[in-house]
């Protein structure tokens, strides 16, 4: 831990490197107690910097030097300078062999960066900086080397011992063997990996589009071997999509993820050598859920996709993170959308955007998807870099069209294979291809906050004239407290009264193009007029969500329900949807506010019974139609988040739709019911979409408490060949008042489960997100529970994170108790685990949002967290900004 105030780095300082390295040759020697790790470089003066030899800084933390060497000559310990981060030595010419030997200890690494131990294995994590604690080396993502790897360890205890890239060699020395890979595609140091356990693989084989063949291997503990299949389909597929939909194909022969329980993140895509939390890999019919299946699926393909948008062309420095995070989470939302249902999977993103990015935007960390400065960049690993950076090139894309995208995306890579670059280099890439100007554009990248448009509209009857008028702003953000317009694609129709969408014809046109259009809005105020529209229109627009923006419009209810019910855009029937329970919601928190008695609105009633009348709906549609926005959407909406009030209003709504739509809900879930014990389990679209709605549907129905309700949920729970059913029914037992029946189910569920550790994060978390009184007692006890572990980011994720983020009528309890925990838990991970430390911290850091008596108490917990002294640089930053 640091003494002295940590200092930012700054965008506009960035400078080349000094010193490359052309080749690294790395050997590990591992052991219990310590490791060694001796590292040979081949290091080269960057002659773009001149000609004269200046100090060779290297990078280096935790580590015990034992030897240097230059040119094979050992250095006396005068001849360099040895700090906490940096080993310091003059070079004598402008290309050397580096030799340093030093010790580590992964045994005692409970930050998970750099080299650690999980569980029994040996693994690495070097993204963003963690390289620098295996070895002295110029850890930054401009520095691009060919690696050869040795790892020895015991043979009995460690069989596997994997690195990047294609194995050459291997051999054994008494009780110890070693086995060396060599990456031929140069890297930085952060895509670094090293693995050594007792590891179980699948295997299975990938033929490329020029007809080479890849052999693929799954790694994990024996035990789990039977939850890796899920895994493997969706690499196979994620292989063939990057092939068909961006021609990117797959480089070294062998290519490797090993799942380990010890992760900071998701998965890391190092080259040849994805580790992976495992909770990313595994997934089983009975032990995983419909989500946790796609999450695997997803998070797989954005490994691999990282291949191309991350490895072989990489960011010059972390300041340009969101060119690899943004573009590949675009890529792999499309890879979603293609195998899943592409609304959801869009309803699904805009929701989590509008509901956490959001509100990251309008807080005191808010900074633009490319930031200018950080103190610890392990903390811009957020949603703005990740989210909100694959909505900004969801955009691109909407502006250049899919051709033009394309065009782009393949020129990007062609120009830069092999080198570290810039997100104004992938603009460019995209200028290039398409004879365009992105330079307003671009604003997406250095503003920061979520802009706000107003839309008006004005219609000409006797010209046959409709003007949309589109007002934008932005809000301030810290250091910006002036923007400047941004381009705003707005993707659009207009629907006749019968629902008809009429063809688009701007003034000045020679005729109309298409039924749907893009309209680029770029000035602060501008208008569009349509030509030839004979009578009043509804405009239907930011369709598919084509902006990550917060629109206004002013509609009637009735223009909603003709939205909901005409619209070609599923997602703006969707969002129609959402406008009316929103504006639905609000009516009774503001009578909440007064004191008033709550009524039910019959509107919403009727509108939900004609979606459960209508046969023809999509299932998953309907799933996502009933439900209403969460308590976090509705505090992130609102100017003063009202915990109580949103609490009330929203538990209110649902009850009174329970209470009046009962026979049918009750008739259409004993349906689904009956079709999911028939059906043997697979998690493909149709059966997840049958069983989302079923899912919704019995959280419904349970809150009218009736008897028959209960069975069936209890019998759903016992009787369920799947952990979605179990699960659901699970949640629904925890948040209802049916005691003993919660007790059993809960006590069933952990004896059957209590050695499957990914399935007990699942009942972690759905006890810390219970509603019923007595929550955070129960949270507080259920940490010394044997299947808890302090040092596990999945536990400390699923029980402190599930009822600090995931539970705020009982986080924001207004005895301060919630917060007061939670910052008991940073300080204490702060020096475990700084980076879980500081994500933990996320809910202290909207204390903007409540009212004066909460800001107050949120407040005095970040200066005591601030105050327990021995901060994290991780920690640091978030707790300073925040009090900023
Ligand atoms: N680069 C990883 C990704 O695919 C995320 C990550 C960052 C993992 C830092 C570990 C540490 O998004
Ligand atoms: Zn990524």
């Amino acid at each position: 831990m640091r003494s002295e105030t940590p200092v930012a780095v700054q965008l506009k300082d960035y400078q080349a490197p000094d010193y490359f390295i052309e080749r690294t040759v790395l050997d590990f020697d591992l052991y219990d107690d310590h490791s060694t790790v001796t590292a040979e470089l081949t290091v080269l003066r960057n002659s773009d910097k001149g000609s004269d030899l200046p100090p060779l800084v290297l990078d280096g933390q935790e580590l015990e030097l034992l030897s240097v060497s230059i040119d094979g000559q050992e250095l006396p310990s005068s001849a360099y300078q040895v700090s906490d981060n940096h080993l310091t030595l003059q070079p004598q010419t402008k290309r050397f062999v580096l030799r340093t030997q030093v010790r580590i200890h992964p045994e005692s690494n409970t930050a998970l960066e750099g080299l650690y131990r999980s569980g029994k294995m040996f693994c690495t994590q070097c993204e963003a900086e963690g390289f620098r604690k295996i070895t002295y080396y110029l850890d930054r993502p401009d520095v691009m080397s060919a690696f050869t790897t040795t790892v020895r360890a015991d043979k009995q205890r460690f069989p596997v011992l994997l690195s990047n890239g294609n194995p050459v060699a291997q051999g054994e020395e008494g009780a110890r063997h070693w086995a060396t890979w060599e990456d031929p595609f140069k890297k930085p140091a952060y895509l670094f990996a090293l693995v050594a356990g007792d590891l179980w693989c699948v295997e299975d084989s990938f033929t490329t589009m020029s007809q080479r063949e890849v052999a693929l291997r799954i790694y994990v503990e024996p035990e789990n071997l039977g939850k890796v299949q899920h895994a493997m389909d969706s690499l196979k597929k994620s292989m063939k999509w990057d092939e068909e939909v961006y021609g990117r194909e797959y480089d070294l022969d062998i290519f490797m993820i090993v799942a380990v329980s010890d992760f900071n993140m998701g998965a890391m895509e190092n080259k040849g050598l994805n580790i992976f939390n495992s909770s990313c890999v595994l997934a089983s019919p009975e032990t995983a859920t419909d989500a946790a299946h796609q999450r695997v699926e997803a998070v797989v393909a954005h490994e691999y996709f990282h291949n191309w948008s991350g490895n072989r062309v990489t960011c010059r420095d972390w300041f340009q993170l969101s060119l690899k995070e943004g573009f590949t989470v675009f890529r792999d939302a499309e890879f979603s959308a293609d195998m899943n249902s592409r609304t959801v999977k869009r309803i699904e993103d805009v929701v989590f955007l509008r509901t956490n990015q959001f509100a990251e935007d309008a807080g005191p960390m808010a900074h633009p998807i490319r930031p200018d400065s950080y103190i610890e960049i392990s903390n811009f690993y957020t949603l703005t870099v990740y989210e909100k950076g694959s909505e900004v090139v969801r955009m691109l894309r909407t502006l250049l069209g899919a051709d033009g995208f394309r065009k782009g995306s393949d020129l990007y890579f062609e120009r830069h294979d092999g080198q570290a670059v810039t997100c104004d280099d992938f603009i460019k890439a995209m200028e290039d291809a398409n004879g365009a100007d992105l330079s307003q554009f671009k604003r997406w990248y250095s503003q920061a906050g979520t802009p706000r448009l107003a839309v008006s509209s004005y219609y000409d009857k006797a010209s046959a004239e409709y003007t949309l008028t589109f007002q934008q702003s932005c809000p301030a953000t810290p250091g910006q407290s002036e923007k400047l317009p941004f381009v705003i694609p707005v993707q659009m129709a207009l629907l006749s009264a019968d629902g008809e969408h009429l063809p688009l014809q701007l003034k000045g046109e020679d005729s109309a193009q298409g039924c749907e259009r893009v309209l680029a809005v770029s000035e602060a105020e501008q208008s569009f007029t349509f030509v030839g529209i004979e009578a009043e229109p509804l405009p239907s627009l930011l369709r598919s969500f084509s902006a990550p923006v917060k629109m206004s419009v002013e509609y009637s209810r009735e223009q909603l329900l003709a939205l909901m019910q005409h619209d070609s855009d599923g997602f703006n029937r969707w969002e129609a949807a959402q406008q009316l329970q929103l504006a639905i919601l609000n009516g009774l928190i503001a009578a909440v506010q007064a004191g008033k008695t709550l009524k039910s609105d019959p509107q919403l009633a009727e509108v939900f019974a004609g979606l459960l009348a209508d046969s023809s709906l999509d299932q998953a549609m309907l799933a996502e139609m009933l439900s209403l926005p969460s308590e976090a959407l509705l505090a992130e909406l609102a100017e003063v988040a009202d915990v109580e009030a949103i609490h009330q209003a929203r538990e209110f709504l649902r009850k009174a739709l329970a209470q009046a739509l009962y026979a049918p809900m009750w008739q259409r879930y004993q349906a689904l019911r009956a079709q999911s014990r028939e059906q043997a389990y697979a998690a493909d679209a149709e059966q997840i979409a049958r069983r989302s709605l079923q899912g919704k549907l019995l959280a419904y129905l349970m809150l009218t408490e009736k008897t028959e309700v209960k069975a069936a949920c209890v019998e759903q729970f016992e009787q369920a060949h799947n952990m979605t059913e179990r699960l659901n029914a699970l949640a629904c037992l925890v948040n209802s008042s049916f005691a003993a029946e919660k007790a059993q189910a809960l006590a069933q569920f952990a004896e059957h489960f209590k050695d499957d550790a990914l399935v007990m994060d699942q009942w972690f978390s759905v006890q810390a997100g219970s509603v019923c009184p007595g929550t955070l007692n129960q949270v507080k006890a259920l940490m010394q529970h044997p299947a808890f572990s302090f040092k596990n980011p999945n536990k400390i994720r699923a029980l402190i994170g599930g009822f600090c983020a995931q539970n705020p009528i009982h986080f924001h309890a207004a005895d301060g108790e919630g917060y007061r925990f939670l910052a008991d838990q940073v300080i204490a991970l702060n020096a475990l685990n700084p980076q879980i430390a500081s994500r933990l911290l996320t809910p202290l850091t909207r204390w903007r949002k409540y009212a004066p008596a909460r800001q107050a108490q949120m407040r005095a917990e970040l200066e005591r967290i601030r105050a327990s002294g021995g901060l994290s640089k991780d920690v640091f930053e978030v707790v300073s900004k925040s009090l900023a």
